[in-house]
């Protein structure tokens, strides 16, 4: 196993402008990292650089300490799962998993156990006799799945390995990435733009914009702590309300000199957010004087969830969603008070 540093990493295609600028990244041996952007953000550049499919113009990439850069490709023993797949379509789902093992020169009876077993665990032994024509895309991706964690690498690249699959199949094989991760303490870097699927299965995140990681941190940090407005935005967050000046101690000056107390304090901070179910409703008729951290609005519409309703709710700083449990269903129409609890709104900066 390993860990791996990616130093100052920067890549230009035909040397012109700049793909990916200054990225910087750390995976603890053991670790599961994803790297979460939308889609022409530069992550499978970053995945294609860090395996060596690409010249760098800038930067090192170190496994554990040493710099690789002068490492072929095929020795430096790392599995990686394309975005297109790439299996070989003359051999069977069978050789294809077999392939690498072949080439670590494991021999019988452990090559057909290890095959049997990883195939057995990706759901495909019934279709071991196949061409990769004859799959559906999903199963391709699961044989390509299962081709690069036979090998046991020391570093797994995975470019949006779950793209295909419907949304029941795809916890499940999340689930059982993260399983095997854990239980063969693989190194990994997990490419996905999907960020309920990145939160349940990394360590730490990598939210990408424009070639540069915005912000490197915990999963429950990204989540519960974004820093900059393209990371909330990625994220989920919807309320966003503009600063128009930092006043002091952790409080800034809005729209219609209203006055809001934010969990952060800073003169860098942009805009303010909250999640909605964050934000408390309250009836008109039970508001109190205290009008600190209150907004005034009118229910426009709501939807049932399941186990909530969301509201949009109309406020002079625009359109509130905020979110509520179901023992109460206000109106269309309705006027209520919306609180914001000071230690749950958070500062972002550009
Ligand atoms: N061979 C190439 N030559 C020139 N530009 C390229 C090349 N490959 C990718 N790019 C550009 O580099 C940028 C990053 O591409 P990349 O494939 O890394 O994005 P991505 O984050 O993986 O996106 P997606 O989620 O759509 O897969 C894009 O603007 C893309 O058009
Ligand atoms: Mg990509």
């Amino acid at each position: 196993m390993a860990r791996l540093d990616v130093k100052h990493l920067a890549v230009s295609y035909n040397g012109k402008n700049k793909i990916l600028n200054d990225i910087n990244l750390t995976i603890e041996d053991g670790e599961l990292v994803s790297l979460l952007g939308p889609s022409g953000c530069g992550k499978t550049t970053t995945l294609r650089s860090i395996a060596g499919l690409i010249r760098s113009n800038q930067g090192q990439i170190l496994v554990d300490g040493k710099d690789i850069s002068r490492i072929p490709v095929y020795k430096r023993n790392f599995g990686m799962v394309f975005q297109s797949y790439a299996l070989f379509p003359q051999l069977t789902v069978r050789e294809n998993v077999a392939f690498g093992l072949k080439n670590q020169h494991i021999r019988e009876p452990d090559l057909s156990s290890r095959v049997n077993e990883m195939l057995d665990i990706v759901g495909l032994l019934d279709y071991a006799a196949r061409f990769p024509s004859q799959l559906s895309g999903g199963q391709q991706q699961r044989v390509s799945l299962a081709r690069s964690l036979v090998t046991h690498p020391s570093l797994l690249l995975l470019d949006e390995p779950l793209s295909n699959l419907d949304a029941k199949l795809r916890v499940e094989m999340r689930e059982m990435i993260r399983e095997i991760q854990q239980r063969l303490k693989l190194t990994m870097l997990f490419v996905t733009h999907d960020q309920s699927e990145c939160f349940a299965i990394s360590d730490h995140v990598a939210v990408m914009n424009k070639g540069v990681i915005e912000q490197f941190d915990s999963s429950e940090s990204i989540y519960h702590h974004p820093l900059t407005e393209f990371v909330a935005h990625f994220i989920g967050y919807e309320n966003f309300f503009q600063v128009k000046k930092f006043l002091k101690n952790q409080k800034y000056l809005l729209d219609h000199n209203l006055e809001f107390t934010a969990a952060d304090s800073s003169p860098n901070v942009i805009s303010l957010t909250i999640r909605p179910e964050d934000i408390e409703i309250i009836e008109k008729e039970t508001e109190n004087s205290d009008n600190h951290n209150q907004l005034e609005g009118k229910i426009l519409f709501s939807t049932y969830l399941g186990d909530s309703y969301r509201y949009q709710i109309d406020t002079p700083l625009g359109i509130v969603i905020a979110v509520s449990g179901t023992d109460k269903k206000y109106l269309s129409g309705q006027p209520i008070v919306l609180n914001f609890p000071s230690q749950k709104v958070l500062g972002l900066s550009k």
